[in-house]
């Protein structure tokens, strides 16, 4: 086991963020992560996990253990007429495994190519994109118990999923770490093109014909033109989640704000975020160093030398000037460490 000390983890954080870790070190195995776990619980020293470093916002060094997941592997488990049934190590890239699956012909989770990060945070917050979520195709997980260091198995409706949500963030939080995920994926694809953006690509496609690879790709030409590049640009994709109000509100808004839009949901209504953020005049405003995205205003973008307690900062005043004039409270996506 090779366990580093004060290692800077900007290269670690898609938002850049020049903050250290105490201790790092990566696994590659559960073996490796058991070892990792006992060294730590030796000294007494707290443990952090780490996948891509696309979810998080550091606000501070880690005074911890930062262990990155690096367990690697793609496994077909099970296969039938329909379906195939594939199980990956948590620290494969997300989008390889996207590509790996277009190869292979399985279907499902080609809406969500180009999500940065690692499938094994894919759960986490129950990632989604362009009409699908990974609830969707998933079967099970296999998760270390922190306190028992016992490997356990939860199905989808243990795993509690919800918009951005599952229970690893809320009941279950910091207890489990997960090393592998089970997706039930499509021998057929069922394509699921009703996110106006896509139709808007793929027009002109012969839809009979239209291949994993043509919607992959679609998806991947809409998130390039609406999302900064990490490699070029720091930020942790959305940083608020899309509030979900009820329709009085909505359309009590809607007499003060003729333009406002909304999603009927089955809790409510779901308000671009993105919307309200930018009626409230904030896109593209530069404050030194941070920023809200011109053409995204739902990210938050480090032009270098951000400071992550700055950035909390600014989404702390965002929340403020949207809950003044919509009466509405942004929750934040990104993990704040
Ligand atoms: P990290 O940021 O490393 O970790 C996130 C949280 O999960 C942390 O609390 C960490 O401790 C915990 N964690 C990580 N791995 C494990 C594990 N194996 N076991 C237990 N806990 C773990 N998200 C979407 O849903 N849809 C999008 O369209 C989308 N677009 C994005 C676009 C950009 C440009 C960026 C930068 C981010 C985007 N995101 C999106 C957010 C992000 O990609 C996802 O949340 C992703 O799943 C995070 O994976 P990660 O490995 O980077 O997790
Ligand atoms: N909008 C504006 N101004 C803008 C941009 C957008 O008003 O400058 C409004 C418009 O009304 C637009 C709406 O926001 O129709 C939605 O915008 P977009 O399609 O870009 O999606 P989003 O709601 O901002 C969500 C997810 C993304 C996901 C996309 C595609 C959340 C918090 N974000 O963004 O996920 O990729 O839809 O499905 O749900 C992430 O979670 O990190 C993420 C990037």
């Amino acid at each position: 086991m090779n366990i580093q000390e004060n290692i800077s983890l900007k290269p670690f954080n898609t938002f850049s963020l020049d903050k250290k870790a105490r201790f790092f070190t990566s696994v590659n195995s559960r073996e490796q992560l058991i070892e990792a776990l006992i060294w730590a619980r030796n000294l007494g020293i707290e443990v952090f996990i780490l996948g891509g470093g696309s979810n998080i916002l550091l606000t501070q060094d880690i005074n911890s253990l930062v262990i990155k997941i690096e367990i690697s592997g793609i496994e077909i488990i099970k296969e039938d007429a329909d379906s195939i049934w594939v199980k990956v190590g948590a620290g494969e890239n997300w989008h390889n495994f996207v590509l790996h699956a277009i190869d292979n012909k399985w279907a499902g989770i080609e809406n969500l190519s180009l999500i940065p990060g690692t499938v094994g945070a894919s759960p986490m917050q129950n990632i989604g994109a362009y009409g699908v979520e990974i609830k969707d195709v998933f079967h099970s997980l296999r998760a270390l118990n922190r306190a028992t260091l016992e490997q356990e198995e939860f199905n989808a409706e243990e795993c509690k999923f919800g918009y951005r949500e599952s229970v690893f963030k809320n009941e279950l939080k910091g207890k489990f770490i997960i090393t592998s995920v089970t997706f039930k994926l499509n021998k057929r694809p069922d394509f699921k093109l009703d996110y106006g953006a896509i139709k808007e690509v793929l027009a002109g496609e012969n839809h009979s014909n239209l291949s994993l690879r043509a919607v992959s790709n679609a998806v991947i030409k809409i998130r390039q033109s609406k999302l900064p590049d990490p490699k070029e640009i720091g930020n942790a994709g959305s940083f608020f989640k899309n509030p979900t109000i009820s329709k009085d509100l909505w359309l009590k808004l809607k007499d003060s704000f003729p333009g406002i839009p909304g999603y009927d949901i089955t809790e409510g209504i779901k308000v671009p975020a993105a919307w309200l953020i930018e009626q409230s005049g904030w896109k593209g405003k530069r404050f030194g160093e941070i920023g809200v995205h011109e053409n995204q205003p739902l990210v938050i973008v480090n032009f270098g030398h951000a400071d992550g307690f700055e950035v909390k900062l600014l989404s702390e005043k965002i929340q403020k000037s949207v809950s003044e004039k919509f009466g509405i409270q942004l929750i934040p996506e990104v993990n704040f460490i």
